[in-house]
């Protein structure tokens, strides 16, 4: 991925409703390109319920992950295989339940990030800051109504 064209590509807009949710993810996804040395970094920032899982489980969707995308708060993490894609594998990190960086460790997660074919998408980066690097797309999604929430990508 070139760093700092995502923002210039995707500015900050308001998802109207789940449909909307999905029409984003979609273009979030088609401006994402794999790097040649490590894994591509997503953050997903917002209050419970703001929507991070859902938008995780809109860009599974568009890569073409058929199984359900469940939140893996309880899990930590799951791992999608992808096919077809420029992207092999999509790995989804809940750290809401971490309070240090060096629990990632338990996850794999160094890993994970060495991968150039894997997408990852972490939701609470602020749990885990100390261990996090940084990230190549962080988004923060807030809540606007019952189905409406602001999209930023930084
Ligand atoms: N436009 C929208 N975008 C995203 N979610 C929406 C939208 N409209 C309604 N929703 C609903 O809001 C809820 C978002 O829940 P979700 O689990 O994705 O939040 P979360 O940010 O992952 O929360 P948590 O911090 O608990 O993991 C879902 O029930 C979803 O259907
Ligand atoms: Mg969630």
């Amino acid at each position: 991925m070139l760093l700092g064209t995502i923002r210039d590509m995707r500015p900050a807009r308001t998802i109207q409703d789940l449909q909307d949710l999905e029409a984003e993810a979609r273009e979030f996804v088609s401006a994402l390109q794999p790097k040649q040395d490590s894994a591509t970094f997503v953050t997903l920032s917002g209050n419970l319920g703001a929507g991070k899982t859902a938008f995780t489980q809109a860009v599974a969707r568009t890569l073409g992950v058929l199984e359900p995308v469940t939140s893996p708060t309880f899990v930590l993490a799951k791992s999608y295989d992808l096919s077809g894609k420029e992207f092999s594998k999509l790995v989804h990190i809940d750290a809401y339940r971490l309070t240090k960086g060096k629990e990632l460790r338990a996850l794999d997660f160094t890993h994970t990030l060495e991968d150039p074919r894997t997408l990852v998408i972490l939701e609470w980066p602020e749990m885990v800051e100390d261990g996090l690097p940084h990230a190549d797309v962080a988004i923060t999604l807030t809540v606007r109504s019952d189905t409406e929430r602001d999209i930023a990508y930084a």
